[in-house]
């Protein structure tokens, strides 16, 4: 008995150390990879802190590229040529100088222009000019030598590229009007390939070159008091119609008085009007006061034709220069003076003011333009 309790002791010694020594080993190595891990995670973390998505900043790191990315810093554009699964090592330093811009398919593009021969000011100049499908398209295109000559405009469009050279060719104009004309569909035949408007908004364009369908009129159209109007069937857009309300108390507290004579146009109403014009007067002059049906802005429910309760020529009268002077504090503009007749395709209308709302009406009168120059630099995407 004694004997076997022995035996187990021997056993029990010899066994010892082995036990320790694979203890010991499985220790190292644990603490190997929570050293590993703590070290990767640090890693990961100042890249993270910098800006980088956890997916850049595992590409980063397992490319050996943090150094670089770290003394790069921020940037968003470097951030997406390694999230992309098209990076190209050889373009870090590139990347690094292109404006992000937020595309889906910015780093392929980026590849194309770069592979196309533009230079870093060329595709920083590209890609602030277009969206991603714009951006496409004009990197599949020859490369064009002068960039700088048409997109020096900020609101000048990769599509319009060829109109923009011919229409400057042909006419001698310089790149500013050129981009405007041209963005304005200017270069081409009045009432011919014109875009279909369909959304209402009180900065919306309508003219010979944009037009509404049949069956469009403003979400809120509303009577027309007949206090403030020359007839009692009149309809408008209700922000219109408040902000003439608003407009004709103040001009009334000062000794003036304007009154609607014209409002919202049905498209029906429209075909009308032209058929009487031409009838009485022939289509030389509709062609420059009346537009055709669909392209007339009363048609938005936004314009007027406004009188004087006083004398019976509007631009005789002391209510035109008043309206000149404070139309825009309610926010309507003169959407057809004689100095914007090659912009507008219309002849002076005195009488045709347009709700666009106060901040738009102010900012056209202090900066005297146009509302196609106004729509054309900040409203067309
Ligand atoms: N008289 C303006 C242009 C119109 O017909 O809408
Ligand atoms: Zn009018």
């Amino acid at each position: 008995m004694k004997m076997v309790r022995d035996m187990a002791t021997v056993e029990k010694l010899k066994l010892k150390p082995k036990i320790s020594k694979s203890l010991k080993i499985t220790g190292i190595i644990l603490t190997l990879l929570l050293c590993l891990f703590l070290f990767y995670t640090k890693q990961i973390h100042d890249l993270t802190k910098l800006g980088y998505s956890t997916k850049a900043s595992q590409k980063i790191l397992f490319s050996f590229h943090k150094e670089d990315v770290m003394k790069i810093g921020e940037n968003q554009t470097v951030n997406a040529a390694f999230e992309s699964e098209e990076f190209k090592e050889e373009y870090l330093e590139q990347y690094r100088k292109i404006q992000y811009v937020n595309h889906k398919r910015l780093i392929p593009h980026i590849h194309q222009l770069l592979e196309k021969g533009y230079s870093i000011n060329d595709i920083n100049i590209i890609l602030a000019h277009g969206d991603d499908d714009a951006v496409e398209r004009f990197a599949k295109r020859d490369k064009i030598q002068y960039l700088e000559e048409f997109y020096i405009v900020p609101y000048a469009k990769l599509d319009n590229y060829d109109r923009y050279s011919a229409y400057a060719d042909a006419t001698g104009e310089d790149d500013e009007f050129t981009v405007l004309y041209v963005n304005l569909d200017l270069d081409k035949e009045d009432y011919v390939d014109a875009v279909h408007v369909s959304n209402f908004s009180t900065s919306m364009l309508v003219s010979k070159h944009r037009y509404l369908d049949e069956h469009f009129a403003p979400n809120d159209l509303a009577a027309i008091d007949s206090s403030l109007a020359s007839s009692d069937d009149l309809q408008a857009s209700r922000y219109a119609i408040n902000a003439f309300r608003q407009m004709s108390d103040a001009a009334s507290q000062e000794g003036y008085g304007i009154v609607i004579n014209s409002a919202f146009r049905s498209y029906q109403d429209q075909v009308d009007l032209c058929n009487l014009y031409l009838n009485m007067y022939g289509q030389n002059y509709v062609d420059k006061y009346v537009a055709k049906p669909g392209y007339s802005e009363h048609q938005t429910g936004l314009a007027f034709d406004i009188g004087s309760r006083n004398t019976n020529v509007f631009a005789n009268s002391k209510e035109y220069p008043w309206m000149l002077e404070n139309a825009h504090k309610y926010g309507f503009i003169q959407r057809y003076p004689e100095k914007y007749e090659s912009i507008t395709g219309f002849r002076q209308e005195t009488w045709h003011f347009r709700y666009v709302g106060v901040e738009i009406a102010t900012y056209m009168y202090e900066h005297k333009i146009s509302f196609e120059e106004y729509w054309a630099t900040f409203i067309d995407k």
